[in-house]
């Protein structure tokens, strides 16, 4: 055998590459490469404090049609734009939309750069790709260095702000990403690069919060880490907690997020009470996970979210955790679920759109 079939050999053995050429360091001559290929209508990998997104430029119908093939995303679920600063932000919105929703959007922009979309009217430019033809946009500016450092170099680049839709980069349906290794297993073939900015620290998607145009209540649409009692201590009024759960082939007449979702291949059973326990049949294999600090008497079937017992780590965690569970074979995987408090609401709402079959 040659050294060349040997080392063949071997690569085959040793599973799927560490490295990857399209994983690059966000240094600058790389955030300018990925702004290149932006520029050029591709898709990137765009790490960001809660996920890494699939990034197109937002203001280009078949650049941002590539995020719905590349995620075979339904058409009738629309996309988040995302900017550099709170200026670039209200820009996407209507410029006629009422003093009411610039007060509210105003107020609640003290959480940018930060796990925020804010939705209100969208101003007459924006696609309807993006939008999925509503008449409501959906804009954050994303807290991470690499993300920031990007838009801005976009817009100096082009001489103009250029928004970046981005959804979270994996195949529709299936766990978000929170490492560039997890874009590759799903969108490898389908990005020109991925910027690394190494783990998501928040973990779970931006909050998303409808700011309508007359001064009817601003709705929470979907839980993050910024709770509502936050949204509505930085707005000092009410806020309504309307979290949809819409069917993938449900007719969508206000824009949301569908029930399943979220889901490892692998069934996902999410128990109420530790001493609960999934309706599988005695052969099978089952992994459980649960919050906090794993008992004495536990296996090596019983894995945790978080050994440190705080929910902020369960969220950083969640994903990869859920990801490693379904890489290891077992038949189930069974979830005690955690208080549905603070960022435990986030949390228990991807577990039950995770365990939706
Ligand atoms: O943290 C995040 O928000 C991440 C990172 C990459 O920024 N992005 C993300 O995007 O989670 P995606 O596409 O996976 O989820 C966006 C959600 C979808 O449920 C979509 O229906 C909703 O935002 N959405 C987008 N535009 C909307 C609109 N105009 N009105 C209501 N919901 C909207
Ligand atoms: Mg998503």
């Amino acid at each position: 055998m040659s050294f060349s079939e040997s080392l063949q050999l071997h690569q085959k053995d040793a599973g799927p590459p560490l490295f990857d050429a399209k994983v690059v360091m966000p240094s600058a001559a790389n955030i300018a490469r990925a702004a290149e290929c932006l520029l050029a209508g591709q898709l990137i990998g765009l790490p960001t404090e809660t996920v890494y997104g699939l990034a197109a430029r937002g203001d280009d119908g078949a650049a941002v049609d590539r995020i719905f093939v590349a995620k075979k995303r339904p058409r009738n679920n629309p996309l988040i734009l995302h900017v550099a600063d709170f200026t670039d932000a209200f820009a996407l919105f209507d410029s006629d939309s009422s003093a009411e929703l610039r007060r509210r959007a105003e107020r609640l922009g003290v959480f940018w750069p930060g796990p925020l979309t804010l939705v209100g009217s969208r101003h007459p430019s924006i696609l309807d790709e993006v939008t999925a033809g509503n008449d409501t946009v959906a804009v954050r500016v994303p807290n991470h260095p690499v993300a920031l450092a990007l838009l801005r170099r976009l817009a100096e680049i082009a001489g103009r702000v250029i928004p970046l839709a981005a959804p979270s980069a994996n195949v529709s349906n299936y766990v978000s990403p929170t490492t560039a290794a997890h874009v590759i297993e799903g969108l490898g073939d389908e990005v020109a690069l991925i910027l690394d900015g190494g783990p998501c620290n928040v973990g779970v998607e931006s909050t998303i919060v409808w700011l309508p145009d007359d001064s009817s209540p601003v709705r929470v649409l979907r839980a993050g880490v910024i709770s509502p009692e936050q949204i509505s201590i930085a707005l000092g009024e009410e806020v309504e907690l309307v979290i949809s759960t819409a069917k993938p082939n449900d007719t969508v007449t206000a824009p949301g997020q569908f029930a399943k979702h979220y889901s490892p291949r692998t069934t996902l059973y999410l128990l109420e009470n530790s001493n609960d326990q999934s309706p599988l049949t005695a052969n099978s294999r089952v992994l459980r996970i649960v919050f906090g600090p794993v008992g004495p008497e536990s296996n090596a079937d019983v894995w945790s979210f978080n050994l440190d017992g705080r929910l902020e780590t369960a969220a950083t965690e969640l994903y990869a955790t859920l990801r490693r569970a379904d890489q290891a074979g077992y038949d189930a995987i069974e979830i005690v679920g955690c208080a549905n408090t603070g960022i435990g609401v986030a949390i228990m709402d991807r577990l039950r759109r995770a365990a939706i079959t």
